[in-house]
Parts: structure tokens; C-alpha cells; sequence
């Protein structure tokens, strides 16, 4: 790959003189007009080398590998003669990538793009939740538009990805595998490989060829809301995954013509140290050492390429101040060059955007950092446009070009994109009884037993069949809460047990094992009981989530599902055993629970296949356990919130049925009350969230009053401000306005940046009851340079209501949403009788606000 590498560094130099006096190739410190790699600082004899520059890696100290694909010559003759015939337009269209949110084959065909892709909350025709055979369709027109050469083109076959990140993730039916976190508790990296086979069929069956999958994220801060995305915190186990994943997804590395066989193309992501920033913040910024961006974060790629692994996804992420979407000396210096990556490289969501001196619709330092293909999901028409013409007037060199587009058909060549007709024509496409198959749920339910660990047991477990179980608390028999996020929707929320046909919940598994048993089993969430149980489950943890809504302040479980607790104390004031099943993403302080419970066992995030955990838990005739415990902490355990304490159980740690029963010391409980909880509630229980003001004021400056206590009066007398109850005792802010204006607000102590969950597709909620309706409403955000609402309906329902308005409703009002004082204004007009009772950003908005 020599020559290759040099193309490239020419295109750097000569694209970074084209644009000096710009801010391109500033990021990060380094000077407009020096390429950063081409030209490394003279070395005087005798004298060490210079320090390198913040988040410049240094290729060199990072290990090499050879990409094993085998290069065919027919194929290369083929990019060759594809590459002499495209257009300097096609080549461009082949660099982009379009959400199904926003492209029709038309698009497709028209700018002749390099991919599709359908985002967490996209699919065919705007159906996020469609049945398989419409996806089928969907993937038949994407294809046939991108191969219409009446216009004259090429006609280069499109490639749709998808993120089937613990299964077909996205589809109705398939098998849900355990989050990848669960997989590392088990240790089985020959399971892993089926897994990757199991899933790569899915796929196959509805139509798609790429899978954004696997992440082999290292993740250190488990505040990270993606940290259950990774295998785990230890470098070596996640190495030791990926490349049998990769391997189960895409085939041997010297395969070709993937298509013919059961295979789709994998994507390791996210280069690089995704999990890796400060604090845990998802998008943030690691300012770890090259060493340990190596040794950690960089571990799993050796195995991936080994692997020949077809596509990389680059992280939103930055390393010592830089993004790595405008990374050369990491993305073509480290990845392409050192390592020897063959394949293409894919941005993420608008992650271009994120570059200093770049935006959304304009980009071209991805490109010439090494991102061969622009994840431009709603933005590809202005990315398309932006690259054409600055190709055209010459400031971003050809040879770059070529060599992504090369890339590019370099893998849709491997993949045989070229040789079979349109999807529903190929092998197992259309076969949904492969969908769920009972083959792959036996390997989803294998991957579930494995993966549980057991954190205490006083002797209680395995549970006898014959007697009665009590199965308590929440998400016992709810398949998208043990799912998790990335499951039919993009946070895992809005679908319920329905959209899960011949999935198995927690509850149903317990309850089928122990009938078999001759027993009997109750499902009762509160804990309450007609006839004494011999024992009770009672299962509790954390809801689904995934970008930005998971990130936490600390490792403590939100407050507000610690309500379990309570149950597992009444149970076991009336003598009788409790299992506590933990279902989460990551490891977090549950002392309390860990404390009442006989027994603890972590199920991790376990998808469809439920009935895993009866095989565990529940034990034979004879009362002896049918499958042991084998799962062992991917990550240690918390021993309080803030982890300053150090670990209670390290990584491995995890008892079997073979363990002595040890006796019990108490584990120090925590008041939660102080301690911080999760950064996107900025209103809750009764009060603003720590940082948050809550203000009433009339819209001119001076007229605010700060609401500390209650009952307040404000607007001169015009407002009332009194508490009410809301899941908690006044859990809510009652606001009661006699007459005129009144801009009820949250504002924080120094503005906040909600640009990148705009970007996405994220609301703030509202929950609120309303009495007497306002004769008009609007909800807006003001920031120091900007002012913006839109009109609201809030009719008086008498009932909490969770509205939500689209943040992009706000920056499309003209918001300022990197710089927002009071990102949360209510105006109302008119005699107006409300109480407020939540405000945050997320998804699951009971009613979307239209953006009016
Ligand atoms: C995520 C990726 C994902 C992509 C497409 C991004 O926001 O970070 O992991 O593959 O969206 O949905
Ligand atoms: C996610 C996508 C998701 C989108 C919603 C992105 O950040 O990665 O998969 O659909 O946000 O707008």
C-alpha cells in the first residue's frame, strides 16, 4: 500500500495549500501549511525528537499488520476501467451515504450514490417498525435505481448498512442477541463466531449487506451511555472477540463473492477510543496518551484486520483535542498505512460536522484525513455538492478521490455487489423463516446462560422446581426493556412485547421451567401475593437507552427504579428467599440491593431470548442445577457511585454453584439524595436539577423570579407557584397564572451545547398537567445570541402528559443550540392552571409536538 500512501500525502500537502489562510488543518493546534505526517520535524543528530503535536499520532510506535484479503487481479481491472469511465460526479456520489430518512431511489440514482444506511429510527417508507417483506422491497428499488445506466452512468450497485448490533436489531422478529457487554461475561469467543454467523444470515434475509457492527469500543468510564455497546474494559478480552465475530459476519478473509455465500460485511467501530473519553461523555474527548490509545482502544483492530474486516466506522470522538473524523495521522497513518487496512473507511452521523472549520453540509478534512465514505444521513445532498465543486475547481486532489472510490468498489467487488441481480434474488433473501430462526435463538439462549453472573448466593439458588415461585418487580416480563437500546427503535423505546413475536421474556422463561417442574409460578410487578412462595425473583435495572440519553453523572442506578428495593424488603421480612435479577448495561452501585437480596445475579441486557435465565436459575427435579454459572464481570463492580472507593468485585470476578457460601458483610449503603444523577433531566421530583434555575418571569428582562420555595408568588402577584404530587410526594410544580403573559424557564449557570443531540433525532420532554388551558402557548429556548419558540397546544387534559418537541423544531426556529442560557422557556397567554412535573431531553415523547 506504498504508493497509495503517498497519493495521499501529496493530496494533504496540496489541499492544505490550496486553503491556506483558512482554518482547514488547524484543528488540533497544527499550523495551516505544514502536513501533518508528510513532513516530520528534522531530527539534529544526538538530539531526541520533538514532542508530538496534541493529537498527532506518531504511525510508527503503533504495531503493523498485513490485510490478508488476497488482491484479484480481475478486480482490480475493473476498479481500473470503472474508475476511467465514471464521471468526476459519480466518482463523488460513490464518497456518500444517505439515511432512509431522507433519499429515494430516484436520489439514488440520480447522484449515484455509494450507500444507504437506515439509522435507529429509520426504515422503509418511514416505517421504522415495517415487516421484513417491505424491507426486502425497500433494499430491490435502493438496488435497481443505483444499477440504471439509461442516464448514461456506470451504474455502480448501492450498499445498504445497518446496525445489527446484537442480531438483525432493527427488524421485527429476528433474534435478539445479548448486548455485546453480556457477551464478554461469557468468554466463549467460538460463540461469538456464531452469533456473527446467525446474525450475517438475518441480514441476509431481508436484503442488506453491511452491518455497523461489531463495536469493539474498550470502554474505561462506564458513565458512558454506549459502554454495554463494548465486550469490555479489558483490552485483550475485546481483542479476543472481534476477529471471530468479524470472521462469523463476513466469512474467512481470503473469501470472495461474499454475497453467494451466507455473509454480509462487518464495520469495527469506532475508531478509535469511543470508549475511551473523559468522564464517559459519549462524543467527548479522550486526553489519554498515544501509548494507552494504542495499547487499549487500538488493541481490537490488529485482530479485525487479521481478519480482513471490510469497512472501518470512525468514532464522533476526539483524542487530545482533535476529532478523529479529521484525524490523518490516525485514520491514513495509523489505520490505513501502519495497519494496512484494505477496506474503506466510513464516517459516522454527520460526525464531520463536528471538525473545527467544518459543518454539516461542508467537509472536505474528512476526506482528506482518510474517511473514504461521508455517513450523510440527512445531509448528503449539500455534502454531495460541496465535494463536487470543490473537485471540480481542483482544491481537493483526484488522486484522493480515486483512491476512495477504489476503495469502495475494492469491497463492493469482494462482496460480489457486481455478479448477483437484486436482493430478493439472492441466497437466503426472502427465506424469513430464518428470521428468529430456532437455530439462532438456541445460540442467543446458549449466549444468555453463559453470560449471567452471579454476584452472591446465600445458598438459595438453584431454585426447586416443584414449589411456588413468585416472580416480582419491573421489567420481568417485558422483552424490550431486557432488550435494551438499538432494538427496533434507536433508543429501544416505543415497542413493546407485541413487537416481539416468538421472542421469550425473562418472566415466560421462569414461568415455562418451573411449570415443567411440576410448580407453579405468579408474575406480580408490586410483589404481592395470594399464596406464600417459596421464592421470589424480583427483577430490577436500568430502562433502555443508547446515544446520549445513557450518559450518567455517577454509576449509581437512577433513584427512581430503585423502587424494587422496597419489594426485595418486604419479601424477605415475610421469610421468604429473594433472587435479585439485575437486567442493565454496565456495571452499577446497587448495595442496597446486593445487601436484601439471598441471591444476586447479573443478567446483563439479555435480548430475546429470555428463557436463558430459567436454565440457570431454576434447577432439576432433583433440585440440582442444570447449567452452572459461567459468566464473569467483563468490567469491575462498583463499590460506590463515584468509584472513588475502589471496586467491590474486579473484572473476572463471578461465583459458580461450586462456590462456598460465605457469610455476609454488610456493603455501605449510599444517600442518594446527594448524589448526582442523570445529566439529561434538567427539571425532576419537584425541583430543577442541580445547575437549573427555575424562573417565572413575563418575558422582559428584570421580571424573573427564582422559584426556591413553595408556595412563591411571582409576576407581581399575577402567579402562584405550589407544589403537587407526581410519582413522589411533590414531585411537581404546580403554576396557577390569574391573567397576561407568563414565561415559566429553567436556565443553567452557563449555557449548554445541545447541538449534538439536535444532529440526532432527540426532543426535550415536557410532562405536564394541565387544568385550565392558556388561550395560546409557545415552547422555545433562548440563548445569548438567539431567541426562538414555536407554537404549542396544551389543552387542559387533567392528566401528566409527556409532550415532546424536536430540538431540530428549535434550531430550525433559529436557536442557537450550541449556546443555550434557557434551553426551556413555556410562554403562556391567559388565565392558565398547570403543573409541571418533568423536563429532559429524550425520545419518548407520548405526544410529538408538530413544529409549528
Ligand atoms: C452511531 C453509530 C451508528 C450510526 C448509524 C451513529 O450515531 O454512533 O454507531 O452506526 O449512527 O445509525
Ligand atoms: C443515530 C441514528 C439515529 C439518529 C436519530 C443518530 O445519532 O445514530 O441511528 O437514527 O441519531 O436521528
Amino acid at each position: 500500500m506504498v504508493s497509495t500512501r503517498v497519493i495521499e500525502l501529496v493530496g494533504a500537502a496540496a489541499l492544505l495549500a490550496g486553503c491556506a489562510g483558512s482554518t482547514y488543518g488547524a484543528e488540533g493546534g497544527s499550523p495551516v501549511g505544514s502536513a501533518p505526517s508528510a513532513d516530520p520535524a528534522p531530527v539534529a543528530a544526538g538530539v531526541s525528537a520533538r514532542a508530538p503535536a496534541r493529537g498527532e499520532a506518531r504511525p510508527e510506535i503503533w504495531p503493523a499488520y498485513e490485510y490478508p484479503v488476497p488482491v484479484v487481479s480481475a478486480d482490480e481491472a475493473k476498479i481500473a476501467d470503472l474508475l476511467a469511465r465514471m464521471t468526476l460526479p459519480e466518482k463523488i456520489g460513490q464518497l456518500v451515504q444517505a439515511d432512509l430518512c431522507c433519499v429515494t431511489p430516484e436520489d439514488v440514482k440520480t447522484y449515484n450514490l455509494g450507500s444507504i444506511l437506515v439509522g435507529g429510527n429509520s426504515g422503509p417508507d418511514g416505517d421504522d417498525l415495517a415487516p421484513a417483506p417491505a424491507w426486502v422491497a425497500a433494499a430491490d428499488a435502493f438496488y435497481l435505481a443505483s444499477v440504471d445506466t439509461s442516464d448514461g452512468g456506470v451504474g455502480v450497485p448501492v450498499v445498504w448498512g445497518t446496525d445489527a448490533v446484537h442480531g438483525h436489531s432493527n427488524i421485527i422478529g429476528a433474534t435478539i442477541f445479548p448486548h455485546n457487554i453480556g457477551l464478554g461475561a461469557m468468554r466463549d469467543p467460538a460463540l461469538i463466531e456464531q452469533i456473527g454467523a446467525a446474525t450475517a444470515k438475518e441480514i441476509r434475509v431481508t436484503g442488506q449487506e453491511w452491518t455497523f457492527a461489531p463495536t469493539v469500543a474498550v470502554p474505561q468510564d462506564f458513565r458512558w451511555g454506549r459502554a454495554y455497546e463494548g465486550y469490555s474494559s479489558d483490552p485483550q478480552l475485546v481483542a479476543s472477540y472481534v476477529g471471530a465475530m468479524v470472521r462469523g459476519l463476513q466469512g474467512p478473509p481470503t473469501g470472495d463473492d461474499l454475497l453467494s455465500g451466507p455473509y454480509v460485511i462487518a464495520s469495527t467501530k469506532h475508531f478509535l477510543a469511543d470508549g475511551g473519553t473523559d468522564n464517559g461523555v459519549d462524543q467527548g474527548d479522550s486526553s489519554i496518551s498515544e501509548e494507552e490509545l494504542r495499547d487499549i482502544h487500538g488493541a481490537p483492530y490488529g485482530p479485525a484486520i487479521a481478519e480482513g474486516v471490510s469497512t472501518v466506522m470512525v468514532s464522533f470522538s476526539g483524542w487530545q483535542g482533535k476529532k478523529m473524523t479529521g484525524n490523518s495521522s490516525l485514520i491514513t497513518g495509523v489505520l490505513k498505512d501502519r495497519m494496512d487496512f484494505g477496506g474503506f473507511v466510513v464516517s459516522d452521523w454527520n460526525a464531520h460536522g463536528q471538525i473545527v472549520g467544518c459543518t454539516n453540509e461542508s467537509c472536505p478534512q474528512a476526506l482528506m484525513a482518510g474517511v473514504d465514505m461521508y455517513m450523510a444521513p440527512d445531509t448528503w445532498r449539500p455534502i454531495y455538492g460541496d465535494l463536487l465543486t470543490r473537485a471540480e475547481a481542483g482544491t481537493i486532489p483526484i488522486e484522493r478521490i480515486d483512491e476512495a472510490v477504489a476503495r469502495i468498489l475494492r469491497v463492493k467487488l469482494r462482496l460480489g455487489l457486481f455478479d448477483h441481480g437484486k436482493p430478493s434474488t439472492r441466497p437466503l433473501a426472502g427465506e424469513y423463516d430464518l428470521l428468529g430462526a430456532p437455530e439462532h435463538r438456541a445460540i442467543a439462549r446458549e449466549a444468555v446462560r453463559k453470560s449471567l453472573v452471579l454476584l452472591k448466593d446465600q445458598g438459595v439458588l438453584p431454585i426447586a422446581p416443584g414449589g411456588r415461585l413468585l416472580v416480582a418487580g419491573e421489567g420481568a416480563d417485558d422483552i424490550a426493556r431486557q432488550s435494551g437500546g438499538w432494538t427496533l427503535s434507536w433508543q429501544g423505546t416505543g415497542v413493546d412485547n407485541s413487537h416481539f413475536p416468538g421472542a421469550t421474556s425473562i418472566w415466560s422463561g421462569l414461568k415455562q421451567a418451573v411449570e415443567a417442574g411440576g410448580g407453579s409460578a405468579q408474575l406480580s410487578p408490586d410483589g404481592s401475593f395470594s399464596q406464600k412462595p417459596d421464592a421470589a425473583i424480583v427483577v430490577f435495572g436500568e430502562k433502555p437507552y443508547a446515544e446520549f440519553q445513557g450518559d450518567r453523572a455517577t454509576l449509581a442506578l437512577d433513584t427512581e427504579l430503585t423502587g424494587p428495593y422496597e419489594t426485595m424488603r418486604k419479601l424477605k421480612a415475610q421469610g421468604i428467599p429473594v433472587i435479585a435479577l439485575m437486567i442493565t448495561g454496565r456495571p452499577l452501585y446497587v448495595n442496597p440491593a446486593l445487601n436484601t437480596a439471598d441471591a444476586f445475579v447479573v443478567a446483563w441486557l439479555p435480548g430475546s431470548e429470555g428463557g436463558g435465565i430459567a436454565d440457570v436459575l431454576v434447577g432439576d427435579a432433583a433440585g440440582k442445577a442444570r447449567f452452572d454459572f459461567a459468566g464473569k464481570l467483563p468490567a469491575a463492580w462498583p463499590r460506590t457511585p463515584d468509584m472513588d472507593n475502589g471496586a467491590l468485585h474486579e473484572f473476572g470476578y463471578g461465583l459458580t454453584y461450586d462456590s462456598p457460601v460465605a457469610g455476609w458483610s454488610e456493603l455501605p449503603e449510599v444517600d442518594m439524595t446527594e448524589v448526582a444523577g442523570d445529566s439529561r433531566l434538567w427539571f425532576g421530583s419537584g425541583k430543577p436539577a442541580a445547575r437549573w434555575s427555575l424562573l417565572v418571569g413575563d418575558g422582559t428582562s428584570g421580571g424573573q423570579t427564582r422559584i426556591t420555595t413553595t408556595p412563591a408568588e411571582a409576576l407581581g402577584g399575577r402567579a402562584l407557584v405550589t407544589a403537587e404530587n407526581f410519582l413522589v410526594q411533590e414531585g411537581a410544580q404546580r403554576v396557577a397564572v390569574a391573567s397576561g403573559e407568563a414565561q415559566v424557564s429553567l436556565r443553567n449557570f452557563e449555557p449548554v451545547d445541545i447541538d449534538r443531540e439536535t444532529n440526532a433525532d432527540v426532543l426535550v420532554l415536557m410532562t405536564i398537567k394541565v387544568r385550565d388551558a392558556p388561550d395560546s402557548a409557545t415552547l422555545g429556548a433562548i440563548g445569548p445570541a438567539s431567541n426562538a419558540a414555536a407554537v404549542i397546544d396544551l389543552p387542559a387534559t387533567g392528566e401528566f402528559v409527556r409532550y415532546g418537541l424536536p430540538l431540530k423544531c428549535l434550531r430550525d426556529k433559529g436557536a442557537d443550540v450550541k449556546s443555550l442560557t434557557e434551553p426551556f422557556v413555556l410562554t403562556t397567554r391567559g388565565k392558565t392552571d398547570y403543573a409541571l412535573g418533568e423536563v429532559r431531553l429524550g425520545t419518548d415523547a407520548e405526544v410529538v409536538l408538530p413544529c409549528r
